[in-house]
């Protein structure tokens, strides 16, 4: 939730602000902006849009600069305009800032009253008037920014400039993520490392509270009470990097082919072949100081998480539960804080994130922490916040995924919660050492299925050309299908803009059944398991009052296909990694209906990929 970096080096900052926007445009795009110092002075350029509008302002006047800041806005509060869109400027200073200030109205009420004068209706600028004031009382840029943390309450993430002080950058964290890139004579500051990976593969992680400051003397770090840090650099992977659209049209039909190749990536290393079991050693990251703790042993497994990654881990609970024996529970990440769950020392939360920045995500996870619970995290991205709060951490390994709309990020989770559960079904004695086989060897065969399954596109823009106008979409399945229905609800919602709901199909009678007419697509999951029959008697019951059947099935199902009015197969494989299969057809049908409705596709109006406020 808006994506912010500053540069400050050797070489011309507004070309590799620019690009850095780029690669964080994911995190909002409702406004941008940039502000630099040049020959003394300090100039901003903002535009309402995207960073293209940004683009073409700048086009007109650009001056060479060593030194800026540069945001891309998914607005919080105030409208996304010119006024509201970063940086924001106070006197001398200017910032960004990714987060929300809590206490902004009684900081606003009180500047204003002092006869400070106010041009946007964000909580930002506030914090740039604080800085002003206390920096017009004399004191140093670093110390007026120190003075003016005391005040604020809430979230941030913030890169400050001065601009009567062209050798300094400051940059400081807490509850929005911040990372510092380290390149030769220069330096990046940004949400993401993605930002800057292209530029140097040299990293610094901000822990909260932490503050940058950056100078002729390099950088210096402090903690939150002003004491000075030493801070190790992290060497960034090639998997980190940014990768282009290749030959795909969008990201997100990118990133739903690249599934096969994501899961053999989550795979490696951590199934052996020849003992057709889980190693554990590659399985989780743990810090050195925990210790060996044997998680298998939880007595009780807590899930959270928000949108995609809570689908995950309604099936997660499916494999903890029928494979080792756990019994498990599930929370949308933001009740779980709320509801004041009765935690106990033999349960192990398992705090699911494709980004690891999701604000309500770190926040049950941190909630945990604080009543003694052991934790774990199910991420993607190395080295965000969640990966290193949770101590212990289970790579997903999907790559980086640039489309709002998740989809590599909903199928390596599930393989990491499979392989997990496995792994506490084999150290438990759950899991029969025939079945452990068969599922490692099905496990493997995963990628070529969804090899296969691609071939299946082009039905699937068949049948989006056919519905692509309907107002409404029902999704129903069962099980472990019920958490996928609601995946391609999301998914359909999230990118094409129609009202679509996710239902376990034995719940339609109790309700939804009276949305049923002729202008009603259903999209059915068939399964081959001990609930089929049951679905198939959904199905005559939509079929009944004229709906449409969309039916995804597992291999050639005949009786199926004689009642639905539309058909997608997928290979055949067990009842428990079925979900990796059936999702992906709906996550095509979210993609081709949206591309014929010509919505904005990877970045879908009023969303964000990375949200990072409560
Ligand atoms: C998925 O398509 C959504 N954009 C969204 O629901 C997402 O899954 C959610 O915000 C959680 O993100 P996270 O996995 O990065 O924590």
């Amino acid at each position: 939730m808006c994506g912010i970096i500053g540069y400050i080096g050797t070489r011309d900052a507004t070309p590799l602000l620019i690009e850095g926007l780029r690669r964080l445009e994911y995190r909002g795009y409702d406004s941008a902006g940039i502000a630099y110092l040049s020959e003394g002075r300090l100039k901003i350029q903002r535009a309402v849009g995207k960073l293209s509008s940004l683009e073409a302002v700048l086009s007109r006047d650009l001056s060479p600069s060593h030194l800026g800041i540069g945001h891309t806005r998914w607005a919080t509060h105030g409208k996304p305009t010119e006024e509201n869109a970063h940086p924001h400027r106070a006197g001398a200073i200017a910032l960004i800032h990714n987060g929300i200030i809590e206490n902004y109205r009684v900081l606003r009420d009180t500047l204003v009253a002092s006869g400070r004068d106010f041009s946007s209706e964000t909580d930002t600028e506030v914090i740039a008037h604080l800085i002003d004031r206390r920096y017009q009382t004399g004191v140093s840029f670093k110390q007026a920014v120190s003075e003016t943390l005391t005040q604020i309450e809430g979230s941030f993430a913030l890169c400050i400039i001065c601009e009567d002080e062209p050798q300094q950058m400051i940059a400081v964290r807490r509850g929005s993520p911040l990372t510092i890139g380290m390149g030769s004579k220069e330096f990046f500051v940004a949400s993401d490392v993605q930002a800057f990976v292209a530029q140097t593969s040299e990293a610094i992680f901000l822990d909260d509270g932490e503050m940058a400051h950056f100078s002729d003397n390099g950088v210096c770090f402090y903690d939150a009470e002003g004491r000075s840090q030493s801070k190790q650099a992290t060497t960034l992977s090639h998997d980190q990097s940014f990768t282009g659209k290749g030959t795909f049209r969008h990201f997100m039909q990118k990133e739903i082919h690249e599934q096969s190749r994501a899961i053999m990536d989550t795979l490696f290393g951590r199934v052996s072949q020849q003992a057709e079991a889980v190693c554990p050693d590659d399985l989780i990251q743990a810090a050195p100081s925990l210790g060996k703790v044997d998680l298998a042993r939880s007595r009780r497994i807590l899930l959270v998480g928000c949108g995609t990654s809570w689908h995950s881990a309604l099936i997660g609970k499916f494999f903890f539960e029928a494979i080792a024996g756990i019994p498990t529970e599930v929370d949308i990440a933001s009740e779980f804080r709320y509801r004041n769950p009765p935690l106990s020392k033999g349960d192990l939360l398992i705090a699911t994130s494709q980004s690891g920045e999701t604000a309500d995500t770190l926040a049950a996870l941190r909630e945990a922490q604080i009543k003694g619970v052991q934790t774990l995290a199910i991420c993607n991205v190395v080295g965000s916040t969640l990966s290193r709060e949770a101590g212990r951490v289970l790579y997903t390994r999907a790559g980086p995924e640039i489309a709002v709309a998740s989809t590599k990020a909903f199928t390596t989770q599930l393989v990491a919660f499979f392989l997990l559960a496995c792994f506490f079904g084999q150290t438990r004695k759950t899991l029969p050492v025939k079945l452990r086989k068969q599922l490692v060897r099905e496990l493997l065969a995963i990628p070529h299925k969804i090899d296969i399954l691609m071939a299946q596109e082009q039905a699937v823009a068949t049948i989006a050309k056919q519905y692509f106008r309907c107002r409404d979409f029902l999704f129903l399945g069962r099980n472990l299908h019920y958490p996928v229905a609601l995946e391609g609800a999301l998914k359909l919602k999230e990118v094409s803009y129609i009202h679509a709901e996710g239902y376990p199909a034995g719940e339609m009678k109790h309700g939804p059944i009276a949305l049923i007419d002729e202008h009603m697509p259903v999209v059915v999951i068939v399964p081959r398991d001990h609930v089929r029959e049951k679905v198939i008697s959904n199905i005559m019951e939509v079929k009944a009052r004229d709906g449409k059947i969309i039916a995804v099935t597992h291999g050639d199902d005949a009786e199926a296909a004689a009642l639905a009015d539309a058909v997608i197969s997928t290979p055949e494989v067990s009842p428990y990694l079925s979900p990796i299969l059936t999702v992906i057809p709906l996550q095509m049908l979210a993609y081709h209906v949206a591309l014929l409705r010509g919505s904005d596709i990877d970045q879908p109006r009023n969303l964000a990929k990375s949200v990072t406020v409560e």
